[in-house]
């Protein structure tokens, strides 16, 4: 089991003025941020990574909304860091996430969901990877 974790602040949360209180969530709830950036994605690197939804019905919808305007990234390092931050951020569809999960508390919608949190070990590798060289990981 790895101890880290991958997530993105989304547009919508980060438009609403939200960073300040799910990045106190994600303290609050015992994880180390390790690596963090406010950046912005091109459509080209939101199509790139998000390729595994390629096929998905809601893919353009998804690539548009996450280019949209910036996003803060960051590797998480807890404990059962993928586990557990899928039970902070709660369900996919807000209207389902548990009472006090952060979906709950600050996305809108299906689509516009607030956070990203890596779904396995091995994608929170490839993700975390994605945005950020060795060199700006701290150990
Ligand atoms: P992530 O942590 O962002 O990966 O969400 P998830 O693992 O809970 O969901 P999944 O990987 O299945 O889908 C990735 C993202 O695509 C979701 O977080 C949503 O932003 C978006 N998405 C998923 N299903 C739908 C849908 O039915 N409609 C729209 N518009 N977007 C969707
Ligand atoms: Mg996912």
């Amino acid at each position: 089991m790895s101890n880290r974790t991958f997530t993105m602040i989304k547009p919508d949360a980060v438009e609403n003025g939200h960073i300040g209180a799910i990045l106190k969530k994600i303290n609050s709830a015992g994880f180390r941020i390790i690596a963090m950036k406010y950046t912005k994605l091109s459509l080209e690197k939101a199509q790139k990574f998000y390729e595994i939804h390629k096929e998905k019905p809601f893919f353009d919808e998804l690539v548009r909304f996450m280019s949209r305007s910036p996003i803060v990234v960051a590797i998480l390092e807890k404990d059962n860091a993928v586990e557990d931050f899928r039970e902070l951020i709660g369900s996919t569809n807000p209207a389902e996430a548990k009472k006090g999960t952060i979906r709950n508390l600050y996305a809108t919608s299906m689509g516009e969901n607030a956070v990203h949190g890596s779904d396995s070990d091995k994608n929170a590798v490839i993700e975390g990877s994605f945005h950020f060289d060795p060199s700006e990981i701290l150990s």
